[in-house]
């Protein structure tokens, strides 16, 4: 799967990191304009807090290069936490929030191993940086469950056995959500399209969408137990 292929979570072909205006190399430009900023004592322009831009005389909020305080909305909460400006959504969520159900498999938009929802959007969160999720509706894994009731995705998973290492099924999991929040009825076709930018190294794709199917009411229609 090449690094440029469409990490595919909506129907319109867009990358999906893109789609969130989040691409591989404005991500890049945004760290390297961090680096500037932060190389540019007083003259720095990253947030959190503060506008994108500002007019021209405006007081510029400095963020950086150390720790700053960030507060992210988190399933259906708020968190605060301290990180250096140029920390990724993944990092944080990981080693700042103890949310770990997003996992580090690539770390450069390839793999969707980190997949979260961003105000509903499927993402990247290795592409993103927390302090442009400030102000974002952020659902990890861990926040698709009721209490006790799991996600119907979470329980056709279980059903269909659609794991073996099991180091990819958080990903797929929200990658199912965000399809079938967009599209709750999804052809095969579809859900092969919208989940695409993930990848599991065991093969359990079949499972996988058979699992989508049953989330979605329909019946699967491939025959199981099949990992390939
Ligand atoms: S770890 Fe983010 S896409 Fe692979
Ligand atoms: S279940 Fe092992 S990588 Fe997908």
């Amino acid at each position: 799967m090449g690094n440029e292929k469409d990490l595919g979570h909506s129907h319109d072909s867009a990358p999906r990191n893109d789609a969130h205006g989040v691409s591989r190399r404005s991500f890049m430009k945004t760290l390297g304009l961090s680096a500037a900023g932060a190389s540019i004592a007083g003259k720095a322009t990253a947030r959190p807090g503060g506008p994108a831009s500002a007019a021209e005389g405006d007081e510029i909020p400095i963020n950086g290069p150390g720790p700053v305080s960030v507060t992210l909305k988190v399933n259906g909460g708020e968190m605060k936490t301290s990180i250096e400006p140029a920390t990724t959504l993944l990092e944080t969520l990981r080693m700042n929030l103890g949310l770990t159900g997003a996992k580090e498999i690539c770390d450069r938009g390839s793999c969707g191993g980190c997949s979260v929802m961003v105000d509903g959007k499927l993402t990247a969160s290795c592409m993103m940086l927390a302090i442009d999720a400030i102000g974002s509706e952020i659902t990890t894994v861990e926040g698709l469950a009721k209490g006790d009731r799991l996600d119907p995705v979470q329980e056709a998973f279980i059903k269909h056995d659609a794991l073996q290492c099991g180091f990819c099924t958080p990903g797929f999991v929200v990658a199912c959500r965000a399809l079938l929040n967009e599209n709750p009825k999804p052809t095969l076709d579809e859900i092969k399209h919208g989940i695409s930018g993930n990848i599991c190294r065991c093969g359990t794709y079949t499972n996988i969408f058979n699992a989508c199917l049953e989330a979605s009411g329909q019946a699967p229609i491939l025959d199981g137990p099949v990992n390939g």
